[in-house]
């Protein structure tokens, strides 16, 4: 019986084994995915007794994303770039591989929701709001979708810059103060900030200078309908809520532990809203 886990500290809140144990009941796969509550300290040897455990490997979440990246024995191009790692796996030389899902969890989802050529709305700009962790997955993801002009906002501009430098030809620290502006060339608009998060202040933004053909996407996922989806939807705008990459980071982990490609579909996200 192949087995995976989700590991963090807390992981009360993980609805990682909904999502996949909805997927192995789909597919009538003899398989388990285990949550587990590791400290950091304890994590490196967690990291370490996976072979003997017969774990095929496992998600990562908070705190762990960052400690994941500097111990396993290699690295997806993707997770090198993002410094953090949300998925592990063993790969072909039996090494333990730790890969980032998140980014290409956003832009599938975006793919689905808006279809492929949301590339195209305007002309190829982007503007994400934040510069966490969050912020540095989805603006690798929007470079390798071919994005381009990214913006990153934040309020500290100083990390802004910092995710400006994984490629300066392409990418652009704005300052808060400068939104309005930004906003007048932006197709998709990215919040990745934990405002609008139940417990936080909501994101208050005017979108009025948005293009009429942008999209608004947030990464929250609690509320589903954040104050700034319900702006966007009332401008008339494509909203994509943050459900949607929740799920889809978890299918490239699902599909190497378990050698199934699962989907995405409505009665899934009907499950995972039921829990929220
Ligand atoms: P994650 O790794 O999950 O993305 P993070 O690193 O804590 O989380 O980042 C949270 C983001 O939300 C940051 O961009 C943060 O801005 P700062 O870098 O200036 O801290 C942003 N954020 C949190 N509270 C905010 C607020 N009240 N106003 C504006 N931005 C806020």
């Amino acid at each position: 019986m192949t087995r995976a886990f989700v590991v963090g500290h807390p992981i009360g809140h993980s609805r990682s084994p909904l999502i996949h144990g909805h997927w192995l009941h789909e597919h009538g796969i003899a398989g388990s995915y285990e949550r587990i509550d590791v400290t950091p300290e304890a994590f490196p040897g967690f990291l370490a007794s996976l072979r003997e455990n017969g774990f095929a490997g496992g998600n990562v979440t908070i705190p762990h994303k960052e400690a994941a990246f500097r111990l396993v024995e290699s690295l997806t191009p993707r997770a090198a770039k993002i410094g953090a790692v949300n998925t592990l796996f063993f790969d072909g030389s039996e090494r333990l591989c730790g890969d980032n899902t998140d980014a290409p969890g956003f832009i599938a989802h975006l793919d689905q929701t808006l279809g492929s050529n949301w590339t195209e709305r305007g002309a190829g700009t982007a503007l994400v709001l934040g510069a966490g962790g969050a912020a540095r997955a989805i603006v690798v993801g929007l470079l390798e979708r071919g994005l381009s002009r990214i913006r990153v906002a934040n309020r500290t501009l100083d990390r802004a810059e910092a995710l400006a430098a994984l490629d300066p030809a392409r990418v652009e620290a704005v300052a808060w103060r400068d939104l309005p502006t930004a906003l007048a060339h932006t197709g998709l608009l990215v919040n990745t900030t934990s405002l609008g998060m139940v417990g936080h202040p909501p994101l208050t933004l005017d979108l009025i200078d948005l293009p009429e053909d942008a999209a608004v996407a947030d990464i929250v996922y609690a509320p589903l309908e954040t104050p700034l989806l319900a702006a966007a939807r009332a401008r008339g705008l494509s909203a994509v809520d943050g459900l949607g990459m929740l799920l889809h980071q978890a299918v490239p982990g699902f599909a190497r532990w378990f050698r199934v490609t699962p989907s995405v579909t409505p009665e899934l996200r009907a499950r995972i809203v039921a829990d929220l």
